[in-house]
């Protein structure tokens, strides 16, 4: 299980830091999102110190937890934002991220969200292919100014990761073939509406082996090096995020481990570092927590029937994702094997399957660990079921940071 001290039990209750969930659960009511502050600090701060020769800016995947509270934290602390779509955008301004500390990644930009980054003068665009590189050309044109771009350059190396996730094969939608590139640079170059700035790359998400990083560095700075005797000089090198994190007893290489492997390879590039982690700094950082409704026993199968669904937490059902489950208080209740599942009208929908717990009764908490990172920005309101509230904590403090959406907010906007 996840080995963050921000989650421990007193007095046989589980704790996020120094506030008791049973607390939380009875002022707010669940399915609820609870994060520690301190979890997601202390993971972006273990990226500035690991890379700190780089001078890196640690540009946060908003796509993994983009309520703007915890953007702010963020931000507060050093971070900018790794964008992917126009509603990100408008969060990391609303958020305070500074313009210059954006970059905007994603395959389908469309005329609408360029023009809008443009405006904003981001830091740069990351490029995905010859057709996207035009029309940001043109729009930068009608706009009177220059667009920063750096291409997502696809190394095609194995992420070894769940292929949902993987981005980084030649076979993904992902990036600009490794031998395009050179050519793409080119084009660019003789283009006066837009500016090469950087080399990105993203490989893939919940990478717990870090040599892929490293085969896919080798090729970029093979790369920005051949470029340079072009004089197309990069200053970016952006590597992506996708540092994996513990959902149960995986074996995760640290941000100190990964720098490591990494130095010599960024030395060479002379290039300044960008990284893009998103779970690795909140996905440990959140839990959901969820009460009991039943427990049913058919012939086949225990249940234990909660009140978090897949539309609270698409992970296990979407990719088969493991979430460890830690009950809110303590028990000896005997052990048995469950499927956790939730109210939706699915069999899909599931948070656990065979999963050894305790015997729950109706109305005891459980705590679905990892949750922070594609939890909430991930649900959705299928079976019309209202979005869940969020809070954060901070040491003996917390506040709500999202209210649990209304039945009226639910129909707001159908005519
Ligand atoms: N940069 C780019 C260009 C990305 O596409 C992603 C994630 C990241 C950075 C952040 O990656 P991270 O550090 O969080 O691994 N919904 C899936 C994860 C999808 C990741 C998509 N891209 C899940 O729940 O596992």
């Amino acid at each position: 299980m996840i080995s963050e001290d921000a989650f421990r039990y007193h007095d046989g209750e589980l704790f996020v830091e120094d506030v008791s969930l049973r607390k939380l659960a009875e002022e707010f009511g669940t399915p609820l999102y609870v994060y520690s502050k301190r979890t997601m600090v202390s993971a972006l701060a273990a990226y500035h110190d690991a890379f700190h020769r780089f001078n890196p800016l640690i540009c946060y995947a908003v796509k993994a937890n983009s309520n703007l509270e915890i953007i702010r934290t963020l931000a507060e602390r050093g971070a900018g934002a790794d964008i992917v779509s126009g509603g990100e955008l408008f969060r990391a301004i609303k958020a305070n991220v500074p313009s210059q500390k954006i970059v905007f990644a994603g395959v389908g930009k469309t005329k609408e969200e360029i023009r809008f980054a443009l405006n904003e003068n981001i830091l740069m665009f990351n490029v995905e292919s010859a057709p996207e590189l035009e029309l940001i050309s043109r729009v930068a044109k009608e706009a009177g100014k220059v667009a920063p771009i750096a291409f997502r350059v696809n190394p095609d190396v194995d992420p070894l990761t769940h292929p949902y996730i993987s981005t980084g094969l030649k076979k993904y939608k992902f990036g600009i073939p490794l031998e395009d590139a050179p050519e793409l640079y080119r084009r660019a170059a003789q283009d006066r509406h837009v500016k090469a700035l950087g080399f990105q790359m993203h490989i893939g998400s919940q990478l717990t082996d870090i040599t892929p990083y490293r085969d896919s560095l080798v090729k970029a700075v093979d790369l920005i090096k051949k470029l340079r005797r072009e004089d197309i000089d990069l200053r970016y090198l952006d590597i992506g995020g996708g540092l994996g994190i513990r959902y149960n007893d995986e074996e995760v290489p640290t941000q100190g481990e990964m720098a490591e492997l990494l130095e010599p390879l960024l030395l060479e590039s002379r290039c300044q570092l960008i990284l893009e982690p998103g779970r690795s700094i909140v996905g440990n950082a959140g839990v959901l927590l969820t009460e009991t409704l039943y427990h049913k026993q058919t012939a086949e199968k225990s249940f234990l029937i909660v009140d978090a669904a897949m539309n609270d937490l698409a992970r296990p059902s979407l990719y088969g994702a493991y979430h460890y489950m830690l009950p809110v208080r303590q028990t000896s209740a005997e052990v048995r094997v469950f499927d956790v599942v939730g109210p939706i009208c699915e069999s899909g929908d599931f948070l656990a399957k065979d999963r050894e717990l305790p015997l729950m009764d109706s109305g005891d908490l459980l705590a679905v660990l990892g949750a922070g990172a594609y939890g909430f920005t991930m649900s959705s309101n299928y079976n019309s079921r209202r979005r869940a509230a969020e809070v954060l904590v901070d040491s003996t403090r917390y506040s709500l940071i999202r209210k649990r959406e209304t039945y009226d907010e639910l129909i707001q906007g159908e005519l």
